[in-house]
C-alpha cells in the first residue's frame, strides 16, 4: 500500500508503531497505512510467517517494517519481542491491540433457545468453559499484557497512544456469540479505564469498533490513522469509535 492509495495520510515519520495480529485481515492493512505515513512497524503476530509476509509487501512499497513473532498471552514471549523491537527499531510509540477473535467453542447454534435436536446442536447450556476462557482471554487478557509490557515504552514521552480494537458486538451483542460481545464490551470500558489511568502521562487510549469488515477493510484507515496521531487527535482518549456504515443507527424499520 502506497500514501497515495490512503484516504489521507498523517506525518508518521520518527513513530514506532507495534501493531498485534498484523498478519491478520484488518490489522496487517493497519500496519501498512501506517507504515505508508512513514512509521516504522513491528509487525506482530503469533504466525511468524503470517507477519513476515506483511512486511515483505510493506518493504517492497519502500516503507520500514519488522515481523515479529509474540503470543498476547504469554509475557515472557511479549517481552522478548519488546526487547528486539526496542534493539531494532526503538521504543514503541503507537501501540495497536489488534489480536483478537471469537472461538466456535463458545457459540450457540441457535439465535433463540430451542431444545436440543441432535448432537451437531449447541444450545446455551452446551457452551463450554474453556470457550468463554479462550476469547475472553485473547480479546481481553491479551489486551492487558501488551499494554502492560509495550506502554512501559510510553511514559515520560511525548505523542504516544494505545488503540484497542472492539467491535459494534460491544453495544448490542449480536445473537450465538456471547462470549465474544461481552469480551469486546470489556475491551471498550478496559479502553476508558485506561485512557483515565494514563490521562496524567499524557498516553491516549482510544478503540475502533469495525462492524462487518470481511470485504472492505480499508474503511477503517481513516479512523485508525486520526486517533494514532498524536496532532490530529490530541485531546481525544477513552472513545470507542464505530466504524459501522450506519448499522446502529437504524432501527430496523
Ligand atoms: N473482521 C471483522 O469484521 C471484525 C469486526 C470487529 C472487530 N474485529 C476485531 O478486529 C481484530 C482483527 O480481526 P481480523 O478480522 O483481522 O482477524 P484475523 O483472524 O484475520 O487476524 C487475527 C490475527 O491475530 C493473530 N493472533 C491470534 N491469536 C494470537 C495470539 N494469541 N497472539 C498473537 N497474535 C494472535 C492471528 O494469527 C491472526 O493473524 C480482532 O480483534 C477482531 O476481534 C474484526
Amino acid at each position: 500500500m502506497k500514501a497515495n492509495e490512503l484516504p489521507f495520510t498523517t506525518d508518521l515519520n520518527g513513530k514506532v508503531a507495534v501493531v498485534t495480529g498484523a498478519g491478520g485481515v484488518l490489522c496487517s492493512l493497519m500496519a501498512k497505512a501506517l507504515a505508508a505515513c512513514g512509521a516504522k512497524v513491528a509487525v506482530m503476530d503469533l504466525h511468524l510467517g503470517a507477519a513476515q509476509a506483511v512486511v515483505d509487501e510493506i518493504k517492497k512499497d519502500g516503507y520500514i517494517a519488522g515481523a515479529y513473532e509474540a503470543n498476547v498471552l504469554k509475557k515472557e514471549s511479549l517481552q522478548a519481542a519488546h526487547d528486539k523491537i526496542v534493539a531494532e527499531l526503538g521504543p514503541c510509540d503507537i501501540l495497536i491491540n489488534g489480536a483478537g477473535g471469537n472461538s466456535p467453542k463458545a457459540s450457540t447454534t441457535d439465535e433463540f433457545y430451542a431444545p436440543k435436536v441432535s448432537e451437531d446442536t449447541v444450545t446455551f447450556f452446551d457452551l463450554k468453559e474453556e470457550g468463554f476462557e479462550f476469547v475472553f482471554n485473547l480479546n481481553i487478557l491479551g489486551t492487558l499484557l501488551t499494554t502492560q509490557v509495550f506502554a512501559a515504552d510510553m511514559l515520560g514521552r511525548k505523542g504516544c497512544s494505545v488503540l484497542n480494537i472492539s467491535s459494534m458486538n460491544a453495544f448490542t451483542p449480536l445473537t450465538k456469540i456471547p462470549a465474544y460481545s461481552s469480551a469486546k464490551a470489556g475491551v471498550s470500558n478496559f479502553t476508558k479505564w485506561l485512557a483515565t489511568h494514563f490521562a496524567k502521562e499524557g498516553i491516549r487510549v482510544n478503540a475502533i469498533a469495525p462492524g462487518f469488515f470481511s470485504s472492505e477493510p480499508e474503511e477503517l484507515l481513516g479512523a485508525t490513522l486520526f486517533l494514532s496521531d498524536s496532532k490530529a487527535a490530541s485531546f481525544i482518549t477513552g472513545v470507542v469509535l464505530p466504524i459501522d456504515g450506519g448499522f446502529s443507527a437504524y432501527s430496523g424499520v
